[in-house]
């Protein structure tokens, strides 16, 4: 078995997971969230999105809440940006990295950002040029990789497509995204496989969504052909607002447990990352959606003290 000898990981959790909660979540639970998390080792921690707040109310507070984290020396957090509005409140609010969002799914874009695949990257564009000439650094991603929820299968050359096109404009990854967590293994390789004959494979990250239970393993697929940056989400938060049914990413406890047995530097703590976790699963009223983090709590509690 291949594999990276060092996988990074993007924790996800504040953005993703937090932007499809049905209630608001208040700003200090996000703000000690995300300062909880920069005390893991994490390298990489997406703090928010400057979209539209009609569009996702839960991400209309990131402006403050990326003003009042604790950044810690090292650790990055960018946040989504969708066009050179969100783009101009970023550079206000002081932020150094962006994400900008694509898809592979002609439905999923107009659902999700208003606009054809096409008129998308024109956008992209702009935003990248700008973001880059203030000297931002700029991740893109691309949804709907393996399956779409209004189009059903996608083809691996469509991924391919704007994967290359967001690399054309200067981003610097791509994250490939199964937002609805439909993928299984193989179909997942074949993916990479394909956009990988066009982007180095060294730009490229898995970020899987794990509504059929096939996140991890989806993961472990593609490490095994050298990708080495995985998103993931802290107690497996989230779901897309544009993506019905669509249940949270991979949990970041989940993934960290993976990594180390497979003896994989990630330099994250899962002790303080399981803290994390309980922390927001308890502001949210619910139990930690990491199996990890769950087992880990249960044995903890059974050894004597
Ligand atoms: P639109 O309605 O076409 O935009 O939405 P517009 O330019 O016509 O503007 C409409 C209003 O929104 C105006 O305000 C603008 O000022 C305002 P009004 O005059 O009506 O008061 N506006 C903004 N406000 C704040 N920040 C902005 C912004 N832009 C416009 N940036 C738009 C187009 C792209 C704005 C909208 O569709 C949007 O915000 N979409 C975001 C959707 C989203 O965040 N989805 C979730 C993230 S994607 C995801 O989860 C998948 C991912 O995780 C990968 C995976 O899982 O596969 C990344
Ligand atoms: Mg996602």
């Amino acid at each position: 078995m291949s594999l990276p000898a060092q996988v990074k990981i993007v924790e996800v959790g504040p953005r993703d997971g937090l932007q499809n909660e049905a209630r608001p979540v208040p700003l200090e639970s996000k703000i000690a969230l995300i300062d909880r998390l920069s005390e893991t080792g994490l390298s990489a921690i997406e703090a928010g999105a400057f979209v539209s707040p009609k569009w996702v109310p839960q991400m209309a507070d990131s402006a403050e809440v990326f003003r009042r984290i604790r950044q810690k020396p090292g650790v990055s957090y960018p946040v989504l940006v969708p066009n050179v509005k969100g783009l101009e409140l970023a550079l206000a609010a002081g932020v150094q990295e962006i994400a900008v969002f694509g898809a592979a799914s002609e439905t999923f874009s107009q659902r999700n950002i208003n606009c054809s695949i096409g008129e998308s990257l024109e956008r992209f564009g702009h935003v990248c040029d700008m973001a880059q000439s203030a000297g931002l650094r700029v991740r893109g991603y691309v949804s709907c990789v393996l399956g779409c929820p209004y189009e059903g299968e996608i083809a691996p050359e469509a991924v391919a497509r704007v994967a290359r096109a967001l690399i054309g404009m200067g981003c610097y990854e791509v994250s490939l995204g199964d937002t609805i967590g439909v993928g299984t293994p193989l179909k997942a390789q074949r993916m990479i496989g394909r956009v990988a004959e066009d982007v180095d494979i060294r730009h490229l990250a898995g970020h899987f969504h794990d509504t059929y239970g096939q996140a991890l393993a989806n993961l472990l697929a593609v490490l095994q052909m050298g990708v080495a940056t995985v998103d993931a989400s802290i107690s497996g938060l989230g779901g897309c607002p544009y993506a019905p049914g669509a249940s949270g990413n991979v949990a970041t406890e989940d993934v960290v447990y993976m990594l180390d047995g497979l003896g994989l530097e990630t330099g994250i703590d899962l002790a303080r990352l399981v803290e994390a976790g309980a922390f927001i699963s308890e502001a949210l009223g619910r139990l930690p959606g990491s199996k990890a983090a769950m087992a880990l709590r249960l044995k903890a509690a059974k050894q004597p003290q």
